[in-house]
């Protein structure tokens, strides 16, 4: 249950950090295509924000083994808030530390999820302001809308895959004051949570990870704030050789406009369109999806998320991505085996065919 007196105490996400080991491949999406502005590097890492991303960075890119999430961080609504909700983990038995080392931030709380993500808190930020060349005429916006790609405004939600989606959407409840708006159950067992820690549909989800893993990242998600942008990114992302997963299409759950697509990292990045249904009843019921009307909760339009991988490919994942796809080709709900037609009509299939999902430009 979300405790009423903590609504609020948390404002929005603020950042992630990406592991990739293709980091120059991974910056040039974020750059060429996403049109996001690079704003510091140090080490291993470039710091990146979006045109619209009020401080110095909203993502971290960091060269690593394997791809994954570093952390994610959320902005307190004030100090105050901050030391709320900090203390209610603690009251919790939720264990964490106190840094100030990242560029751009203060003083950040850092504690794991239920299933051992890297979660952080914060209050304090350095405000990005831009030189004079990149100064937007638009006095709401931080920075001109560059030339690149197909520019997304700002970071939107993360999406986390847990071996166990109730113990982690009940402490995003009981300690960051968030409440859950949609889920999507099957009998007894949370599937799927979508929760809000302001007048958004969500700032983080949670599905659960068919495949039994913990603590992995599904996707990270930018925003356009216009559905059109969508269909010119997948075209762009299509000419390209970046891998499209699915969408664009609208999800019934939030009814955010979604195209997911991966990194050449290997990370699931969602390009989300218009933000879908804002939350001004304080004390709406939360909507419970089931199984049986999955389709809809997923893609109004009838866009297939693929079994062989949203449902099982998080990262860091334990096989390269066009290997996972291999290995899942035939899970899920009806998965053809032995019927003869079905085999028949899968042997018609010109093996080099160009699928529109989950199979072009894979990266190794
Ligand atoms: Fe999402
Ligand atoms: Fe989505």
């Amino acid at each position: 249950m979300t405790d009423p007196t903590a609504r609020f105490d948390i404002a929005h996400l603020a950042r992630a950090e990406l592991f990739t080991p293709r980091p120059q491949e991974t910056l040039d999406f974020f750059t060429k295509f996403l049109g996001m502005y690079v704003t510091h590097r140090e080490g291993q890492s470039v710091y990146l924000r979006g045109y619209e991303d009020p401080y110095q960075w909203s993502l971290k890119v960091t060269e690593a083994p394997e791809a994954g999430m570093g952390h994610a961080a959320l902005r307190a609504s004030s100090p105050e808030a901050l030391e709320r909700r900090v203390a209610s983990l603690k009251q919790g038995n939720v264990e964490g530390t106190w840094s100030e080392d990242q560029f751009g931030y203060g003083k950040t709380f850092e504690f794991q999820s239920p299933d051992g993500h890297n979660l952080q808190l914060l209050w304090e930020v350095e405000k990005y302001v831009a030189p004079q060349e990149l100064q937007s005429k638009i006095l709401s916006r931080p920075s001109k809308k560059p030339l690149s790609g197909i520019p997304v405004k700002r970071i939107d939600h993360l999406n986390l895959m847990a071996s166990d989606v109730t113990p982690l959407k009940d402490s995003f409840e009981r300690h960051l004051g968030f409440r859950t708006t949609e889920r999507v159950v099957d009998g007894n067992v949370e599937i799927g949570a979508w929760m809000s820690s302001n007048l958004l549909g969500h700032e983080v989800a949670c599905m659960r990870d068919m495949t039994g893993g913990r603590g992995k990242l599904h996707h990270l998600a930018f925003y356009y704030g216009t559905g059109q942008h969508l269909a010119d990114a997948v075209e762009m992302f299509r000419d390209y050789d970046i891998q499209i997963e699915a969408g664009p299409d609208k999800h019934g759950i939030t009814q955010g406009q979604f195209l997911y697509v991966f990194e050449p990292g290997g990370n699931r990045i969602e390009l989300f369109g218009e933000a879908g249904y804002l939350h001004l009843d304080p004390d709406a019921e939360t909507k419970t999806w089931q199984m049986s009307d999955i389709d809809t909760g997923l893609a109004v339009g009838g866009a297939k998320l693929p079994w062989e991988t949203y449902f099982t490919y998080g990262t860091p994942n334990p096989l390269a991505l066009d290997q996972h796809i291999e290995k899942f080709s035939h899970f899920g709900p009806g998965a053809p085996v032995d019927d003869p037609e079905v085999s028949a009509a899968e042997r018609a299939v010109p093996d080099e065919i160009d699928h529109s999902r989950a199979v072009s430009g894979s990266p190794v």
